[in-house]
C-alpha cells in the first residue's frame, strides 16, 4: 500500500478513505494519532496490526467537542462538562463510562469505561466534522517507539500500513494528553501531560490524585498502555540530572547528548552529536521525542544521555517520558 501525504486542501480525500475503514494518520497539538473510524470493528483491529500494539490495551476516541461525546458516554457527569469548558480543545483526556452496545469491544479493550479526546487542532476538528463520527486515536508511532511530533515521523513508522497522512506540521506540545479518570472517587490522573492535577483540581473545586505508582502484579493497570516498553530507542539512555553532570559525560562520537540551549553553549562537545532541545522545559517537551527519534535514526550513537527536569510538576509529563525511555537509568559520575 502508498501512504499518500495528504495537505490541508486535500482533506476531504481523508475523509472519504476513513469512511471507507481506511487507516489515516492526523495531527494534533500534542502528538500525531493513528485515525480509524471508531464505530468500524475492522478498521479499529486493523490500528492495533499496524502498530504492533497489544490488544489489551484500549484507544482514545477523539470527538469534535461535548455533544458527540453524548452519543457514546452513559452519562456526562457535571464535572466534565467543567473540564470541557475550560479545558477542550485541548491535551486533556476524560475517563467516562461507556455507553453499551455503541463501540466496539476493540476500541475499549472489553473495559466498561472509554477515553475521550478532543484535541486543539482545527484540520482534525475539520475531519470529524465532515466524517459525522469520532475516530481512534492511539499515537501513531510503532508500539514501544517514540510517539511522533512530525509527519516524517509517522511516515518512517507506518509507510505502507497506512492509506494516509494529514501533515499539519511540527505538533505544539510534544507529549501525549493528560488522562483524568472521572469514573473513580477521587478523581485521578492517570497520565501526566501539560495540563496538571492542580489545574484540574482548581477548576473543579476537588481533589485530583496523581497516581504515580507502579501497578501491584497481577492488578489491571488503570491506563493499560502505561505497563509497556514505551518512548525507547534501540540505544541506551541514561537521564541527567544536574545541569553540572554534562561537563562530567563520556563523551565521544558514540555519544548523543539533548539538552538546552544554556547548557549546550557551555560544553565543549568534542565530537559528539547534540540535539538542542530548546530554550526551557515547555520547548524540551516539544522536542523530547524528536531528540531520541534523531538519535536513534544514526548508527554511529551508541549512547544517549538527555537534560532531565525538577520543577515540580511542571516537569511530570516530561519526566514520566523520559525515565521510560532511560528505563529508570540515571547517569552517576
Ligand atoms: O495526546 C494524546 O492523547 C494522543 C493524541 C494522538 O491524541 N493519543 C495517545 O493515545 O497518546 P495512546 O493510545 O498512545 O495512549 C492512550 C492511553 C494508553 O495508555 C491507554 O492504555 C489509555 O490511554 N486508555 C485508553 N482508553 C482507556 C480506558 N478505557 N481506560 C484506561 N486507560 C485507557
Ligand atoms: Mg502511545
Amino acid at each position: 500500500m502508498k501512504t499518500k501525504i495528504f495537505k490541508q486542501a486535500e482533506i476531504d480525500q481523508a475523509v472519504e478513505l476513513l469512511k471507507n475503514g481506511e487507516l489515516v494518520a492526523f495531527p494534533t497539538e500534542t502528538v500525531y494519532g493513528l485515525g480509524a473510524l471508531a464505530t468500524n470493528e475492522q478498521a479499529v483491529k486493523n490500528v492495533y496490526l499496524a502498530k504492533g500494539r497489544p490488544s489489551d490495551n484500549p484507544l482514545i476516541v477523539t470527538v469534535n467537542g461535548l455533544e458527540m461525546v453524548k452519543e457514546y458516554a452513559l452519562e456526562i457527569p457535571e464535572d466534565a462538562q467543567k473540564l470541557v469548558k475550560k479545558f477542550w480543545p485541548g491535551p486533556l483526556t476524560m475517563l467516562l463510562k461507556v455507553k453499551p452496545g455503541t463501540l466496539p469491544n476493540a476500541v475499549t479493550g472489553g473495559l466498561k469505561t472509554v477515553a475521550f479526546r478532543n484535541p486543539d487542532d482545527q484540520l482534525t476538528n475539520e475531519l470529524i466534522t465532515k466524517l459525522g463520527k469520532p475516530i481512534v486515536g492511539p499515537s501513531a508511532n510503532t508500539s514501544t517507539k517514540p510517539s511522533p511530533t512530525t509527519c516524517e515521523h509517522v511516515y518512517h513508522d507506518l509507510q505502507g500500513k497506512i492509506a494516509g497522512i494529514i501533515d499539519g506540521g511540527e505538533t505544539k506540545v510534544g507529549l501525549e494528553s493528560t488522562i483524568i479518570d472521572l469514573t473513580v472517587d477521587p478523581y485521578v490522573v492517570l497520565r501526566p501531560g501539560r495540563i496538571t492535577s492542580h489545574e484540574l483540581s482548581a477548576c473543579l473545586g476537588k481533589d485530583v490524585l496523581l497516581n504515580r505508582g507502579k501497578p501491584a502484579d497481577g492488578e489491571i493497570p488503570k491506563a493499560p498502555g502505561m505497563k509497556y516498553r514505551h518512548y525507547a530507542p534501540s540505544c541506551p539512555v541514561w537521564i541527567v540530572d544536574k545541569p553540572a553532570d554534562f561537563e562530567k559525560l563520556p563523551l565521544s562520537a558514540e555519544v548523543g547528548v539533548a539538552a538546552c540551549s544554556d547548557i549546550l553553549s557551555k560544553l565543549d562537545l568534542a565530537d559528539s552529536q547534540i540535539y538542542d532541545l530548546g530554550k526551557n522545559l515547555e520547548s524540551a517537551d516539544q522536542h523530547l521525542f524528536a531528540s531520541l527519534r534523531y538519535f536513534d535514526q544514526n548508527s554511529e550513537i551508541k549512547k544517549i544521555f538527555v537534560q532531565g527536569f525538577d520543577q515540580g510538576e511542571a516537569s511530570y509529563a516530561y519526566m514520566n517520558r523520559l525515565n521510560k525511555a532511560a528505563s529508570g537509568q540515571h547517569f552517576k559520575k
